[in-house]
């Protein structure tokens, strides 16, 4: 019996010892210790043993059950420690692993350059004016000098929502607004968006954005015009930056020019972009014609004005030399993420 007992606790212990969870555990303990287990068994055995011998049996059978019971609560105690290192191991911050980097935002390429224009003009004494995208006829076309029949009006070029309400294409309606709503001086820049029903392309968008310039007072000339334009150039460019105006028409400004700029992409020197002129258009400008200043009240023998209107996505572009106006509406951010 003493043999039997003794093979039982070696092969109770090498299982217990070989258990990797509490559910093994249990079964083990359950199958040598449990009510219906092998040692329960040898001891419901004893009575049947001659009578000396039952209290050394009994006897021996309390040494493998006391050795069996300090196995198990010795594995027991193994298998939580090990379940809380497991579950700190899960949670450990491991930090020589590289961090994962928050995307950081920043300003769209379009917006940067409204703003830095709209900085280099606070600079020159501007003030910052808006005005509405959705503009009705007078402010859109009338105030501003358009004779009747001006192509500009027609529904091949202007969205309207109905015939007297239209998205404005240009930034020049503000000037109206702004002269309607002050006496002069007036010295204002104005960023905005425009419409025009332009059909897409590379370098056609229906949306665009424009920024528009407006100062008037008494003795202003084209050279004052001028040399704002330059300094604009300068500030956006660098000091190679020359500006070409040459003989263009705008029914509210007399005379009128259209503004280019030296070719950011050859300097001036003549290449594809420019079609080897060494200028890039942006914009146009003028005096503001006396029409103009007489239908919003201004006196014009006493005062004289210019005007200015760009487009912003031109000026970003040869920025950047982007060559295709869409990439600044893709929202793609493998285009975004270069600037
Ligand atoms: N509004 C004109 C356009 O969209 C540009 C322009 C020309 C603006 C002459 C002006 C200006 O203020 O004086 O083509």
């Amino acid at each position: 019996m003493e043999e039997r007992l003794k093979a039982l606790q070696a092969e109770a212990e090498a299982a217990l010892r070989a258990v990797g969870s509490e559910q093994e555990l249990a079964e083990v303990r359950a199958r040598y210790l449990g009510r219906k287990g092998t040692l329960r068994e040898i001891r419901q055995s004893i009575g049947t043993l001659a009578e000396e011998e039952r209290p050394l049996v009994g006897q021996w059978c309390n040494q493998v059950q006391k050795a069996l019971d300090a196995v198990v609560e010795q594995i027991s105690a193994a298998l939580a420690a090990g379940k809380l290192a497991s579950a700190q191991a899960e949670e450990t911050v491991d930090v020589t692993l590289p961090g994962r980097m928050p995307r950081v935002g920043h300003e769209h390429p379009l917006l940067a350059t409204m703003e830095d224009l709209v900085a280099i003009f606070l600079g020159l004494g501007f003030q910052v004016a808006e005005g509405p995208e959705v503009e009705n006829y007078h402010y859109g076309f009338e105030a501003l000098n358009y004779p009747d029949d001006h192509p500009a009006m027609d529904e091949q070029m202007t969205f309207y929502i109905d015939d007297d309400v239209l998205l404005r294409s240009q930034t020049s309606t503000v000037q109206i607004r702004v002269m309607e709503s002050q006496a002069p001086p007036v010295r204002v820049v104005v960023p905005g968006r425009c419409f025009r029903r332009d059909t897409v392309d590379a370098t056609h968008s229906h949306t665009f954005h424009q920024i528009e310039g407006l100062l008037v007072d008494e003795g202003v000339t084209m050279a004052d015009l001028r040399g704002t334009l330059e300094a604009f150039a300068h500030g956006l460019y660098g000091q190679d930056c020359h500006v070409r105006f040459r003989p263009d028409f705008f029914p509210f400004t007399e005379p009128s020019a259209e503004i280019a700029l030296t070719c950011t992409m050859c300097h001036g020197a003549g290449c594809k972009v420019c079609s080897r002129t060494g200028y890039l258009e942006v914009g146009g400008c003028g005096m503001v014609d006396p029409n103009v200043l007489q239908a919003v009240g201004y006196d014009s023998e006493r005062y004289t004005g210019y005007a200015f209107g760009m487009g912003v996505e031109r000026l970003t572009m040869l920025r950047h030399g982007i060559d295709d106006i869409r990439l600044l509406y893709s929202g793609d951010m493998r285009f975004l993420g270069q600037f």
